[in-house]
């Protein structure tokens, strides 16, 4: 089965508002013309609803970063699913700034997945190893855990998206080789066909993530099990972020 595409900017706890919108004024137009694979950019809260109203019409999508898995009440400082579902159309979860810093759990990560999936946005579910867990061999475990917990039948359904995201890789400018993630992705996916139906696993869109740049970009999407990249610091770069996503829409699976 052909898999659209997919590349996703994650801007993390960068950008005042006025920094977001010149940003997205920037990227908008050009953006708009790639066809062939999804763009989704993840600003901060606070800038979802002015880049809304900059993106209108345009074919770029947004998301949000993380979400509260309540739909309202007295949970000072969080944001719910419903107020993000007029917003954006996806919504991080899980990523490892959040399991690491903030200590966030497989439990709260599967709530949250469900409470975004019961409003109609698509989650963007991170997993990832440490470097100590893939110097022990525990890669597999870990990972087969990360997705177990969030592997509800009615999550692939609704169009949940995974990023590998190798804690290792993330923002040192030490990438996975392609070959390695398409490995790991082949195994992601193995482990969803298990679980569930190899119609299934065809079907969810796994991508890469950590120092994911314009150069090594095209060593991911030539890659098969790779659907695209979830993009940290080259996101906020409106030139890199840009030719990451024509390679993409390039790429011989677009
Ligand atoms: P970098 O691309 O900066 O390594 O960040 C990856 C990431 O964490 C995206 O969610």
């Amino acid at each position: 089965m052909s898999r659209m595409p997919l590349i996703a900017g994650n801007w993390k706890m960068n950008t005042t508002v006025k920094e977001a919108v010149d940003l997205i004024k920037k990227m908008a137009g050009p953006l708009n013309k790639i066809q062939g694979v999804e763009k989704v950019i993840c600003p901060p809260f606070v800038s979802l609803a002015p880049a809304q109203a900059i993106l209108k019409g345009s074919n770029v999508k947004l998301g949000a970063q993380n979400v509260f898995y309540e739909e309202k009440g007295a949970y000072t400082g969080e944001i719910s699913p419903p107020m993000l579902a007029d917003l954006c159309e996806y919504v991080i979860i899980g990523h490892s700034e959040r399991r690491q810093i903030i200590g966030e759990t497989n439990d709260v990560i599967n709530r949250k997945v469900r409470a975004v999936i019961n409003v109609g946005l698509k989650p963007i579910l991170c997993i990832g190893e440490t470097a100590k867990e893939n110097e022990e061999g525990k890669m597999q475990d870990v990972l087969g855990r990360q997705i177990f917990t969030c592997s509800d039948k009615l999550y692939f359904l609704s169009g949940m998206v995974i990023a590998y995201e190798p804690i290792w890789a993330i923002g040192t400018g030490k990438s996975a080789t392609g070959d390695d993630a398409n490995k790991t992705i082949g195994f992601i996916r193995g482990f969803v066909s298990r679980l569930h139906t190899p119609d299934l696993a065809d079907a969810v869109r796994i991508l890469y993530g950590g120092s994911v740049n314009a150069t090594n970009i095209n060593e991911f999407m030539s890659q098969p099990e790779i659907d695209g990249a979830l993009v940290g610091g080259a996101s906020l770069q409106p030139e890199d972020f840009i030719s990451i996503v024509k390679q993409a829409s390039e790429s011989k699976r677009s």
